[in-house]
């Protein structure tokens, strides 16, 4: 993909409508399929003109909640204001002002060309992207005249994406945007997510990929089971707990008891395997300089003495579980 412009060439058709309130509003919402709930009294918000990135394990209920804000499904509970609006009464009013990337894609339109499916959604616009600009800026364009069923699975990716686009949403909805793309695709993809945040556009994305939403997301909503557990700022959610780890290699055997006691308390010792010790505690000045000072004090050289922060992707492997789930 190429470049961004960096003029506001994603802004929303009617900017002044993209002004007051949150751009999506859910309350307590609920969904069973079949007696089982899905979604379980799930609460989020997002402010006009940022990006939230919904994060959970398969299954988690990220598509239904979407789905829902989009007015394809019923919601047995709770409530959901997209752009103040409600996505099922109001869903003459609403369509027009949302773009949405499905998690499925482009499927059922294989026998049309590119250009020609991209055209059509234009159709139905009031006021759309040129059509052959937004083909160039998904970087589709030497495959504008290839049936979308030749496609390959990315190539596809990106023209759903560009349908989601072409009406100049004031929100866009992208359902694990980035699934099936190259590196080169992935990151012209969040180039052009960032593009439509700095053009005013909000952003609802769900991604199974941790670094694409601490890239792209103003805000993490962390969903599992249903339920809202936990949200955040990236860093908000790394820092959660300052939980850190020390680890440093040194001769077998020692005295672990007498280290914990020089660490201040909560911090603790272990030895992992033979020679690798693990300290872990709240990340902090005085924790590194006591490891340092009990070793100095015990004559002993503390090797690849490395002090870990803890990623994203541990902060929700703790908040969902690390096991496999239906
Ligand atoms: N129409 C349906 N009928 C019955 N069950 C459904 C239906 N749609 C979704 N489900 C179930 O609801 C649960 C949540 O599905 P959903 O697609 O919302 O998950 P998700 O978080 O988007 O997962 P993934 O990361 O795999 O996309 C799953 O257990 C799924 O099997
Ligand atoms: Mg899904």
């Amino acid at each position: 993909m190429p470049p961004q412009a960096t003029h506001a060439i994603l802004a929303p058709s009617r900017p002044d409508e993209a002004a007051s309130g949150p751009a999506l509003e859910i309350s307590g919402l609920i969904k069973s399929y079949a007696g089982r709930r899905v979604v379980d009294g799930l609460t989020l918000t997002l402010a006009r003109g940022e990006i939230v990135a919904l994060l959970g394990p398969n299954g988690a209920g990220k598509t239904t909640t979407i789905e829902i804000s989009e007015g394809f499904r019923r919601p047995d509970a709770g409530t959901v204001r997209v752009l103040g609006l409600d996505p099922l009464r109001d869903a003459a009013a609403l369509k027009p002002q949302i773009g949405v990337m499905l998690q499925d894609g482009v499927g059922a339109y294989t026998g049309a060309k590119a250009r020609e499916l991209l055209d059509l959604f234009a159709a139905y616009a009031a006021h759309p992207h040129d059509t052959a600009e937004l083909l160039e800026l998904v970087g589709l364009s030497d495959v504008a005249g290839t049936q979308v069923k030749r496609l390959s699975g990315g190539q596809r990716q990106r023209l759903s994406l560009a349908l989601a686009l072409v009406g100049r949403p004031a929100l866009v909805f992208l359902d694990e945007p980035t699934a099936g793309m190259d590196p080169q695709a992935r990151r012209g993809t969040w180039g052009l997510i960032s593009q439509l945040r700095a053009d005013g556009v909000s952003v609802v994305l769900t991604t199974h990929l941790l670094d694409e939403a601490e890239q792209l997301a103003d805000t993490i909503v962390v969903i599992n089971h249903g339920r809202v557990v936990a949200t955040g700022s990236p860093a908000e959610l790394v820092r959660a707990g300052a939980e850190g780890q020390i680890r440093f290699r040194a001769p077998a055997g020692l005295r672990l008891t007498s280290l914990s006691d020089a660490l201040h308390a909560g911090a603790s010792a272990s030895e992992e395997a033979p020679g690798r010790y693990l300290i872990t505690g709240e990340r902090s000045p005085q924790l590194l300089a006591s490891v340092a000072a009990w070793c100095a004090a015990q004559g002993v050289f503390a090797e690849d003495l490395a002090v870990e922060r803890r990623t994203l992707e541990d902060v929700f492997l703790e908040m969902t579980g690390a096991e496999l789930s239906a």
